[in-house]
């Protein structure tokens, strides 16, 4: 007999008929009550045995956490909580669980603790929820890109270009570090390496994406980016996934319509499709909040910040203007912020982005034209010579979400930059190219995947929906 999802179970139209079912026991009550969950939903399937018939050994085996088939009939419930049970007719212990050693007890478990226990924590409820919903917003980011017409890329995950300058890199190599192959000056021969010289995991796709947007048009990449930032935070991965869209005759305004729109459509697909999961997600959220001093309580739930995003369209406002904000604002001026505003060329920190959104603005804000020397060579230099066609969108309880521009398509003075900042520009030779024949106005953003998740599911910690998260001294599992 084939097996059913517990989903589908539940949405009760098979009552009266014999069914199997797989899955793990949640908890099971008074030798009586089997609750059965196989991932698919939330909700478990209450599994009803009559103990009078029994088998009495297979009873004792039954316990948290083991694996079951059961096949019996769908009854309506007796009880209350809810609609069909199952009578348990036949009884197969696919997996024995010892209830003295399973960490994953019926009751509330801390977040850190499951970390611990990555194995074994996607049997909570918690993050059964979150990594459904993260699925759930990966479909969706291919399908709004699939409705729009945009290519889908795969760009390298290996690379010896550095696409964002900041130099936190990972090295790939298969030279053996205890015995390195040396030059005549003494330093390592790359050239002996598997590549032939220095590689190391991608920051970004970006540049990829750029030589396809012109020739494809419009494109996205969506894949894995590593980044040896030594950032503790709870906002930074060294291994994170970004969504990198990239398109050959867009404007910086252009490209910031997009992001807003994809923005809100992802937000509106996953109020739709995972309702189920965020109504849950929602409960937490708000029992989270109520443990928080009352000045750090969010003002909206979950489900409201999310359609209150979908109402409001982004504030933006220029680099120059939100400095002015900034340094005007009562933290500034009573020296409540860690790094005090300087004035014109500071870089922002996260305690400033989050001023902006969540007590100036109190809305999404996209800050645009930052000085050129805090941003990547490739960005577009303004006839201003000072600022650069830059975006970046910045999110409540989040900060910085999108990082993105107009790239800079006019070949001279990309060279000049890339002059000026050291750039191996012999590495760049083909992006160079790309400005020499049939060069286009393009632009384009990468999102954080991970950021958004956080965002949907109000999850404080991107340790928490991120299925194995690789952080500074931690790579288990
Ligand atoms: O602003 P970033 O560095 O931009 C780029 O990499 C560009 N190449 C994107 C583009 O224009 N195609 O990163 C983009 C986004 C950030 O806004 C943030 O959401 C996320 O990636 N991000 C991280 N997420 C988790 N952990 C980290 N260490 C992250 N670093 C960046
Ligand atoms: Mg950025």
């Amino acid at each position: 007999m084939n097996s059913l999802r517990i989903s589908d179970i539940l949405k009760g139209a098979l009552i009266g008929q014999q069914l199997s079912v797989n899955g793990w026991v949640k908890t099971f009550r008074t030798n009586r009550f089997i609750a059965l969950n196989d991932g698919s939903t939330l909700n478990n399937l209450q599994c009803v045995i009559d103990y009078v018939s029994f088998d009495k050994q297979l009873l004792k085996s039954i316990s948290t956490g083991a694996s079951l088939n059961i096949v019996g009939t769908l009854i309506k419930s007796q009880g209350a909580g809810q609609q069909v049970e199952l009578q348990v007719e036949k009884l197969n212990i696919l997996g024995q669980s010892d209830p003295t050693q399973y960490p994953i007890q019926p009751k509330k478990h801390s977040l850190e603790f499951l970390r611990q226990k990555a194995h074994l924590r996607i049997r909570t409820n918690t993050i059964s929820a979150v990594m459904r919903v993260r699925s759930q917003v990966a479909q969706s980011i291919h399908k709004f890109f699939s409705l729009k017409k945009f290519y889908y890329i795969h760009s390298p995950i290996i690379t010896s270009n550095d696409a964002e300058g900041a130099g936190d890199l990972f090295r790939v190599t298969t030279l053996d570090i205890e015995n390195k192959p040396l030059d005549n000056k003494g330093k390592i021969d790359w050239s002996q390496d598997f590549f032939g010289k220095p590689t190391h995991l991608t920051v970004s796709g970006q540049l990829e994406a750029e030589i396809y947007a012109l020739g494809l048009g419009n494109v996205y990449t969506f894949g894995p980016t590593f980044r040896a930032e030594n950032s503790n935070t709870s906002r930074h991965l060294a291994e994170f996934w970004m969504i990198e869209p990239e398109m050959a005759f867009y404007d910086l305004n252009q490209n910031i319509d997009l992001a807003q729109e994809f923005i809100c459509w992802i937000l509106k697909d996953t109020l739709e499709q995972a309702i189920e999961d965020l109504n849950f997600l929602n409960q937490r959220f708000k029992e989270e909040q109520l443990s928080k001093p009352l000045i750090q309580r969010s003002p909206l739930d979950l489900i409201e910040r999310i359609e209150f995003i979908l109402k409001h369209p982004f504030e933006r406002v220029s680099y120059q203007e939100a400095i002015a904000i900034l340094k005007n604002s009562k933290p500034n001026k009573k020296k409540k912020f860690i790094n005090p505003v300087t004035g014109w060329g500071m870089d922002l920190q996260s305690e400033h982005e989050r001023f902006l959104v969540e007590k100036h603005f109190k809305q999404p804000v996209v800050i645009y034209n930052y000085p050129k020397d805090i941003k990547a060579f490739y960005m577009r230099s303004n006839p201003d010579g000072k600022t650069v066609a830059a975006m970046d969108i910045l999110f409540p309880g989040i900060g910085e979400i999108v990082g993105g521009s107009q790239r800079e398509e006019r070949l001279e003075i990309l060279q000049e930059r890339i002059e000026q900042l050291n750039i191996d520009s012999k590495e760049l030779w083909w992006y160079l190219e790309l400005r020499k024949f049939g060069t286009v106005p393009h632009s384009g953003f990468g999102l954080g995947f991970e950021r958004l998740i956080q965002f949907i599911t109000g999850m404080t910690n991107i340790r928490d929906v991120i299925p194995f998260p690789r952080t500074p001294g931690s790579v288990s599992f």
